[in-house]
Parts: C-alpha cells; structure tokens; sequence
C-alpha cells in the first residue's frame, strides 16, 4: 500500500518494520485532539491565504465528518497509515480529495503530536482533578462526623499520642491539596502552544501561531521551534505529580488494610467493596486497597520510562517520543480508575469508634500529657519526663494504666500530683486541650476542614 512518503523509497515497507513502527494501536485515543487541532490549523491557512479559503472549508466540514463517524464507532483505523495523525489525513483526501491534501501545509507530524499532547494532557488535568476533590470532599464528611472519634496516633507504629479520626483524615486531605496544587501548576506551565515549531525549524509560511492558539484555548505559543517539538517536560511533571498523588492513595491504602485486620478492626469495608477467599470461608479481603498500593508501582515505573526515554536525545524529534504516549495514558488511566473506586469505597467505610478508643486507652499514649501536667506545675520537663517514664515502669509491672493508679501511687513518685492529675490525662481532655492550631481539638478541626472545604470552593 502506498506511504505518505512513497516519493523517495524504492521498496514497501517490511511488514514487522510497518507492525513495529505504528502508534495507531494506542494514540488513537487522541482523534478528537488531533482533529480539533487540524481544524484550528486549516482556518489559520484560509485566514492567511496560505490555502483557498473553500479550501479551508472543504478542510473544515470534512474533518467535522470524520469526528461524527469516529464517535458513532463508523472507523476502523488502519495499521498501515501508522498513527492516528496518518490516518485522519488519509480519511480527509479520500473524502474531500485535493484540499486534504493542503491540510499539512506548514506543518509536520512533530509538532502535530507535539499539540495532540498538550489538548489531551490539559484535558486530563482536569478530569483528575476533578476526580481529586472528590476524594477531598469525601474526606471532609468523614471527619466532619468524627471530631469527637479518639483513636491513638503512631509514630513507629508504636502508639504515641491521641488524636481523632477527623485529624487523621485531615492529614491526608491536606496531601491530596497539594497534589490539586502540583497538578495546577503542572497545567499553567504546559499551556503553551506548539504548532508552528514545524519539524523543527518551523516554517517559511506566514502563519499566525498566535491565532491557533486563541482558537485551541492556550494561554501562550512556545517560544522556540526546537523546544516546542522536542518538549516532553510537562509529560514528565504530570507523571510526577501523578507519582506523589499515588503515593497519598497507597499509604491510606496501607492503613486501612491495617486498620481492617483482626489486631486492629478499627473500620469495616462495605462488603460491596471487599472480596472473599476461594479456600478460607472466614476471609473478607481488601483487595480494592491492595490493588491500589500495587498499581502505585506501575505509575512510579510510568515516570521512569520517560525519564529514562528522554536522558539521551539530541534535539529535536526523535522516535522514541513515540514511547511516551503508553507511559502516559496508562498513568492517567491507573489513576483515575484508582480513585473512581477509591472514593465510594471510602465513604461506605464503617467506622468502629469504640474499638479505636479501647486501643487508645492502652498504651499509655497520655504519658507525655502527664509529664505535661508536672511540668504546668514548675516541675522542669526533663525532671517530669523521667517521673513519668518510671511511672509507666510500674503501671507495666501491675499490669495497670496511668489512671488506674491511685492518688497515693502518683505521690510515691513525686508530691506535686494532686487529685487533678486524672482529668488532666484523661483521653479527651488529651485531645481537646491540643488546640493549637494544627492539632487534634474538635474546634482546631473543624478549622482545618473549613480550610480545606474553601480551597475546594476556591479552585474547583
Ligand atoms: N507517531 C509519532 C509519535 O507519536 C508522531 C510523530 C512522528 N514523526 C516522525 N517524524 N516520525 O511521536
């Protein structure tokens, strides 16, 4: 069959070399970007009179066409046109004839894939964003519900101080904040628009770059033709942005696997949300967590291969970019699937509050508010720490905890305890207390869930 490029070759091209070469397979996602694009292109060449303007014309409603019967599933791509970019110009000519053939005037397919990116990308950003809040906003109603709920914070997973549930659900939404915030600057950088940078020397046309990208809604054009076809930066931030975000999903993930255990049962999983066992009728599995802290590496292994595929390319384009494309849409897509189900998996989460608080009574996690306590008292805090630790020494001998000691055991360790010691090691008042701003206090909460409630107002 015949190539785009038949002029200069004296031979077919070998049929692995044709399967090898080709794109079709996956960058046929990116039709509607590609046309939108062809569009915005064939109206500059009538503007500028670089095409007839029926020329354009013919462009314009040949190509409106083909995206209607791509969308009604009227197309089958062909292998042999290599990529998606071949493969509308070709549906164009044999549709419209001589004009579609006008269409790749001043333009290469370098900076062609080079703009079908940045729509798609910018368009993705979006989408995961939005999918993002989501999540942030699922967050906020759980807290809202548990600002009383007392669990044991974990340093070391050892237990260390008290917190709630809504503080701990806090943390994480402000992480899921700051991927709202990378992914924002990852768009605002990237929003530039290539076409125009040609092959890479960009063209002796009078086109009007600046026009294509008013009319593709990009806030700039790249500033030089080289960069503009050779730029895969922006790729390459997504996919670090999407890395981190991942990262965030993965460790809550990690959490509630654990926290969905036996040693734990501080929640259960919705049985709509959770899987069995082939062999061991006892089992309910987390597998939707699982799976997400395991496609974490996929995404991770995303990121390297464009890293790795971009270390040692000279300008401008070179076949390899053509890897990016998998990389890139098999993050996207891991990632919004992740959180589609993350999110109602999430929410349909039974909390088991008493079981966090029965673990947060043991451990002696209000060590440090007693050692407080003396030191409100003048006792200098090293003096008071050292009180407190031999105090734990004993409550671990009589198998007892910090409140269970009598008034008259407090003493035997230092004089200044007084009967106020029991309210001031109390659970709650350990987490009330801690109302300075970032801490565990209901109110102090409910301040950060306000915060987060109006970044999401303020950028969704
Ligand atoms: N399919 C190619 C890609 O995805 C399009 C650009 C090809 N350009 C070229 N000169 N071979 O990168």
């Amino acid at each position: 069959m015949a190539k785009m490029w038949e002029g200069r070759f004296g031979k077919e091209t070998d049929l692995l070399v044709n399967d090898f070469n080709s794109s079709i397979r996956f960058d046929c996602r990116l039709y509607e970007e590609d046309i939108k694009g062809s569009m915005a292109h064939a109206k500059m060449l009538g503007k500028q009179g670089i095409i007839e303007q029926k020329e354009a014309d013919a462009i314009l409603a040949g190509l409106a066409d083909i995206l209607s019967d791509i969308q009604e599933g009227k197309i089958s791509f062909s292998l042999e046109y290599e990529d998606i970019h071949m493969n509308i110009e070709k549906l164009l000519t044999e549709r419209i004839g001589d004009a579609g053939k006008r269409l790749h005037t001043a333009r290469s397919r370098n900076d062609q894939v080079a703009l079908d990116m940045r729509l798609y990308v910018k368009k993705e950003i979006d989408e995961i964003r939005e999918l993002v809040f989501g999540f942030m906003e699922a967050l906020c109603e759980k807290a809202k519900k548990n600002l009383d709920t007392v669990m044991p914070g974990y340093t070391h997973l050892q237990r260390a101080q008290p917190v709630t549930f809504a503080h701990y659900m806090m943390a994480y939404a402000n992480m899921l904040k700051r991927d709202i915030t990378r992914l924002t600057d990852c768009k605002e950088r990237m929003d530039e628009m290539p076409l125009g940078s040609g092959a890479l020397a960009s063209t002796t046309h009078p086109i009007d770059r600046k026009m294509v990208a008013a009319e593709l809604g990009f806030a700039s054009v790249t500033d030089n033709s080289l960069d503009g076809v050779s730029d895969r930066d922006y790729c390459i931030e997504l996919l670090s942005a999407l890395s981190i975000l991942m990262m965030h999903l993965s460790r809550l993930s990690e959490e509630i696997i654990a926290w969905c255990s036996w040693e734990f049962k501080f929640v259960e999983l919705d049985d709509a949300y959770s899987t069995g066992s082939s062999i061991m009728p006892q089992k309910k599995n987390p597998d939707v967590c699982e799976l997400i802290r395991g496609k974490t590496g996929r995404v991770y292994g995303s990121l390297t291969t464009l890293l790795t595929m971009l270390k040692g390319l000279p300008l401008a384009y070179n076949k390899d970019m053509q890897e990016d494309k998998e990389a890139v849409f098999d993050a996207i897509d891991t990632v919004k699937q992740c959180l589609e189900v993350f999110t109602p998996m999430f929410e349909t989460m039974e909390l088991l509050g008493e079981n966090m608080k029965k673990a947060a009574s043991r451990g002696f996690i209000n060590a440090t508010d007693c050692a407080d306590y003396l030191a409100k008292k003048g006792v200098p805090f090293r003096d008071a720490y050292k009180i407190t630790g031999s105090l734990v020494g004993e409550c671990i001998q009589r198998g007892k905890t910090l409140e269970e000691l009598t008034l008259e055991e407090f003493k035997e360790f230092s004089p200044i305890f007084e009967e106020d010691v029991y309210h001031a090691i109390d659970l709650m008042t350990c987490v009330s207390e801690r109302k300075v701003l970032g801490g565990p206090a209901p109110q102090e909460v409910a301040r950060q869930i306000q915060a987060i409630e109006n970044f999401i107002k303020e950028n969704q």
